[in-house]
């Protein structure tokens, strides 16, 4: 990437390390050169991924969330785990799906077209924003809790607004009134911390190819081990019935790219080699110095939560009487700085990641500071 471009939308997508891109351009070339040596019955390159089991890739995911690999199914992206999700465990016409007023598509469809097709509920937690503390979010869901609730789903960091939500607090809730919690971890992973067992949530999906920096193309589901049992497969092939490896299972979906998954291996390599927390710490340094500086621009108004608790890479934020795609053109056109304007004047999104820099911060401040 040109030095002096600012990528600011890892909220969407992630930039790729050439270290990745190279193992999987390298993985598709030496396939298909080697295509004649390869041992249907094993022996040689990977062909196809999804038949495969990929102990040792989810061996590494496992790593990453705390939690053991037969717990863990690779899928396409957070939307193909959601609707494994949605569709796997069953529920029976009239429970109820609480979610919240802010999820994205890949997180809502899913209990939409059950709530249509199979007659459970959708009902939704209405999130304030900006949201001042967590307390608020888990006020939010208990009013929303009804005698019919069988499901609890939300992100552990909302898409639009950059929310990190409570989500140990949330998953105790739920579990309390007998309710499954099932998180929604497309903007999480690679980003925060995140430790399943610690949360308690009962199934966590995600899509690595934002914080993560893996190629898109790849994504997990986790489920507990006392529930996974339970899910119902619903893209069978030859494993689909095989519970001593549940993720193997859930995670059959005919053939794929393979050398999608060696990148998101040497994504999840160079993360280990960082250090997960030292990410971590860097993106909410930057987010915390652009949300600090937009407090201190008279017209602005930052809608991620301020709270220390509640917000990290993710910061939308609106400049008074400049629409968000005009505010995203301007910081391109004069600091090439490419945020992600969110439409119906709903702001800009502005993602902090390790390869951005202080300097890119101030500058965006500055050009903000000139248009207000
Ligand atoms: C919170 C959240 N959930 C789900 C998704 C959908 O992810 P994917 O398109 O990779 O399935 C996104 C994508 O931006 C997201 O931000």
């Amino acid at each position: 990437m040109p030095a002096d471009e600012a990528y600011c939308n890892t909220g969407t997508i992630g930039a790729s390390p050439l270290r990745v891109l190279h193992a999987v351009v390298d993985h598709m070339v030496k396939s298909m050169v080697e295509v004649a040596h390869v041992d249907w019955r094993g022996g040689g390159m990977s062909l196809l991924s999804g038949y495969s089991s990929y102990k040792e890739l989810r061996t590494k995911i496992g790593e990453l969330i705390n939690a053991d690999y037969s717990l863990i199914a690779l899928t396409q992206n957070a939307t193909m785990g959601m609707n494994l999700l949605a569709n796997g465990l069953d529920l029976p016409a009239g429970s109820g799906v609480l979610i919240t007023d802010i999820e994205h598509p890949g997180g809502r469809c899913g209990w939409e077209l059950l709530a249509e097709r199979r007659g459970t509920t959708l009902h939704k937690a209405k999130i304030p924003i900006p949201s001042e503390s967590p307390e608020q979010i888990v006020d939010a869901f208990e009013d929303a809790i009804r005698p019919e609730t069988r499901v609890m789903s939300f992100p552990h960091i909302s898409s639009a607004h950059g929310i990190i939500m409570p989500v140990r607090q949330l998953c105790s809730l739920a579990r309390e009134h007998g309710i499954l919690s099932i998180i929604d971890g497309a903007q999480a992973t690679g980003h925060i911390p995140i430790d399943v067992k610690e949360i308690g949530c009962d199934a966590y999906y995600s899509s690595p190819h934002k914080w993560l920096m893996a190629p898109a193309g790849n994504g997990f589901l986790y489920v507990k081990e006392t529930l996974i049992d339970e899910v119902w497969t619903t893209l069978a092939s030859s494993q689909w019935n095989n519970h001593e490896d549940n993720g193997y299972r859930l995670g059959q979906r005919g053939t794929g790219n393979p050398a999608l998954l060696v990148g998101l291996e040497a994504a999840l390599d160079l993360h280990f080699e960082i250090g997960p927390e030292r990410v971590y710490r860097r993106i909410k340094e930057l987010g915390d110095r652009l949300r600090r500086g937009l407090g201190q621009v008279e017209g602005t108004e930052i809608v991620t939560p301020v709270h220390p608790e509640m917000s990290s890479g993710l910061t939308t934020f609106k400049v008074d009487g400049v629409e968000g795609k005009a505010l995203q053109n301007e910081l391109w056109r004069r600091g090439k700085i490419q945020p992600r304007a969110l439409g119906e004047d709903r702001g800009v999104r502005y993602s902090t990641h390790i390869y951005n820099s202080e300097d890119e911060i101030d500058r965006t401040l500055q050009i903000i500071g000139e248009l207000t």
